[in-house]
């Protein structure tokens, strides 16, 4: 047997992993599987994305660079432009990267030094759970920051001997798994907290497409770029979640460190990939029709849940509803009776560190809308 890494021998499975497995054995049982956990949208990706796609498979392919090709930064540029109002040289500040996930994952390894004692990762808990575990795996420490009830991120209320052991942050909005919206007000205090502390302050904005209503979210690039990255992503964006495409955006100093880091693992996204990712931000046309997809089946379920008087939160951004816990059972509780009937929601302590997210499940709407009716019908008869 060979001898493991202590980090991931200590670490229990990936929260999603654990929760297809339950999901499976149900499934097993011949209990029709109404599925709401992982974040991955049924709707097709658009045609011409695909086509994209297709059109730049090549007799050969050769190694991709870890750049990316003008086309697919000059496209970024011109989206953060149209969306942001923020100004970025396709050439020097924007880095194509595998999907958002393993940036996440990898970006700890360009700041963390394991023997130093100023190695703290900070995010927000609960949160996406890559965070804690990219701080891990580059010999970190994680530092979760609990949310109180309105689940916004307000780091600089931390100790200043906290801040001052700090190297990285991660800012989350609109944040998975509450929804929640941090006001501009609030993203610039959070970048002038990092400069101050020179923490590096990596925003990501996986979900900033994604919104329902007026409340449309902002970007962290526009309260400055010294010291600043934004992460994007094209899973929820565009529906690419399987294409594995996103970007980091920001300082220049920072873009081409981690150009170089990201260089020794290969961590690039292939040429094609990169060619559906141009004509995908490109566009904005195909993301108003997903907002509008989204933004029904929010309606949906805010409609039954406030006519049975189950909480929800999430109401304006994201493609999640954070919902509270009915008195008298815990979320795990709850969520495996839901499963129990064929409803696979997450309990939200898989979002936690340090206990956060008990009380609440994560419901991930992504069944086409006569899935989404047929499941509301099935949990009805569970009142
Ligand atoms: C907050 C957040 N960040 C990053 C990701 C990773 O997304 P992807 O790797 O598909 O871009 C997710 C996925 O659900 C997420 O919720």
């Amino acid at each position: 047997m060979p001898r493991l890494n202590p980090v991931f021998a200590n670490l229990s499975a990936y929260p999603i992993a654990a929760l297809e497995a339950k999901k499976r054995r149900v499934a097993e049982s011949g209990v029709r599987i109404f599925d709401f956990g992982t974040g991955d949208p049924r709707e097709p990706t658009p045609e011409f994305i695909r086509q994209a796609l297709l059109d730049a498979v090549a007799p050969r392919c050769g190694y991709p660079s870890v750049r990316g090709r003008p086309p697919v930064r000059e496209a970024i540029a011109g989206y953060m432009q149209r969306r942001f109002g923020v100004g970025v040289d396709p050439s020097t500040q924007v880095l194509p990267t595998a999907g958002s996930k393993e940036a996440v994952f990898h970006t700890p390894l360009l700041v963390i030094d394991k023997d130093a004692d100023d190695d703290l990762v900070i995010f927000p808990d609960p949160g996406y759970p890559a965070y804690q575990r990219g701080a891990l795996f580059a010999g970190g420490t994680p530092y979760a920051v609990p949310l109180t009830e309105d689940h916004i991120f307000r780091p600089w209320l931390l100790p200043s001997d906290v801040l001052s052991r700090a190297r990285l942050m991660w800012s989350n909005s609109p944040h998975n798994p509450s929804g929640a919206v941090t006001p501009l007000a609030d993203l610039q205090r959070t970048v002038d907290l990092c400069r101050k502390y020179d923490i590096l302050l990596v925003s990501d904005e996986t979900y900033t497409d994604v919104y329902q209503g007026d409340d449309v979210p902002h970007s962290m690039l526009e309260c400055g770029v010294e010291g600043v990255l934004a992460l994007h992503s094209l899973s929820k964006r565009s529906g690419m979640t399987g294409y594995r495409s996103g970007f980091l955006c920001g300082d220049p100093t920072i873009i081409a460190q981690l150009a170089t880091l990201r260089s020794n693992p290969g961590l690039v996204p292939q040429d094609f990939v990169n060619a559906a990712a141009a004509v995908a931000w490109a566009d904005d046309a195909h993301v108003e029709k997903r907002r509008e997809i989204f933004a029904e089946k929010k309606l949906l379920f805010l409609d039954f849940f406030d006519e049975v008087g189950i909480e929800a939160l999430g109401r304006s951004s994201t493609i999640y509803l954070w919902i509270k816990t009915p008195d008298g059972q815990t979320d795990v509780e709850w969520a495996d009776r839901l499963l129990a009937a064929g409803i696979v929601v997450s309990p939200g302590p898989m979002f936690g560190v340090s206990g956060a997210g008990a009380g609440y499940v994560r419901l991930a709407l992504v069944p086409s809308m006569p899935v989404c009716r047929e499941a509301i019908a099935v949990w009805r008869t569970l009142l």
